[in-house]
């Protein structure tokens, strides 16, 4: 098995090759003036199976295209089987047609990973497995899931958490907090959103669980704008949590979205290194490894 960490992932690769007792091979890559992508590799790939390894954000369209460029290139030199590890998958979150007309973009995602030669991908906290298990079917990838919220939660168990209540923003991730609840104890539960009809202002509380005088934790997928996280944050607060963490797998961090958690009140914000930011306190590497070695 030869890792490959692309341009976007040098020190997960890393990390995830030592997991394995491996050396990393990473490419050669540069951007050219007008932004287009340049990639080499640098190990020699015929009959071998080969991950790659890189996320895709920031600069997801940019990100994207290199390991497409990647894939490609390691099929055309004989690559015997080819895996594609992307913590963080772009376009996930655009996983079903809300209007006519609008892009299935996460199934055009998965078109063009296969059409480049990859028959094995990795990501971690999907957006929604439901959405995949609908898709898959019209796929020869096959898409392997693995979740960092274990990991987080055990972080956040260490770091003044434990027992902690753990809440998500809406019931699509319940998966996600009952993981985490297991992990830190102290129960899980959801949000609940209220609508302005007047003015289309929302606000979100939690319904039938006494959060007065608790720690708790809000769990993600994703963190982008910040406006969902700040917004159950300043909730878990003004309904009496004494100290509230903001937890997610995939920190995009767009902006202001930093700000905006810490303004609501946030004592701790705390990410995997899905994607690399200053909040990535886990690693996904020993849950990458553990799965990589299964397959
Ligand atoms: C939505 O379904 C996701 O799980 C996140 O809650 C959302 O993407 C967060 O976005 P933002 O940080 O922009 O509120």
């Amino acid at each position: 098995m030869i890792i490959i960490p692309g341009p976007a992932s040098t020190e997960l690769g890393k990390k995830i090759a030592l997991e394995l007792c491996l050396e990393p091979e990473p490419v050669s890559h540069r951007l050219f003036p007008d932004g287009e992508s340049y990639i080499k590799l640098n190990s020699s790939v015929a009959g071998e199976t080969v991950v790659l390894v890189q996320t895709t954000a920031p600069n997801p369209d940019t990100r994207l295209m290199q390991l497409l460029v990647m894939a490609r290139t390691a099929r055309d030199f004989g690559a015997r089987h080819i895996m594609a590890c992307v913590p963080y998958l772009a376009y996930m979150r655009q996983d079903k047609r809300f209007l006519d007309g609008e892009a299935l973009s996460f199934d055009i995602v998965l078109g063009l990973l296969e059409d480049s030669g990859v028959d094995d991908l990795l990501v971690v906290d999907l957006h929604s497995e439901e959405s995949l298990r609908k898709l898959q079917p019209n796929h020869r990838v096959k898409v392997h899931t693995l979740s960092a919220i274990p990991v987080i939660a055990k972080y956040l168990k260490e770091n003044g958490f434990d027992g902690a209540y753990s809440l998500s923003p809406d019931e699509g991730r319940r998966d996600i907090v009952s993981a985490a609840s297991e992990v830190m104890g102290g129960g899980f539960a959801f949000f609940e959103k209220n609508r302005d009809l007047r003015t289309g202002e929302t606000t979100m509380f939690v319904k039938d669980v006494e959060v007065m005088g608790r720690k708790a934790v809000v769990f993600d997928d994703v963190i982008s704008s910040g406006g969902t996280m700040a917004k159950a944050v300043k909730a878990l607060k003004v309904q009496g949590a004494v100290k509230v963490a903001a937890a997610c797998t995939h920190a995009l961090f767009m902006g202001g979205a930093e700000e905006k958690i810490r303004d609501a009140g946030a004592d701790l914000i705390v990410a995997s290194d899905s994607v690399e930011t200053p909040f990535s306190k886990v690693s996904v590497a020993g849950v990458v490894a553990e799965l990589l070695r299964s397959l």
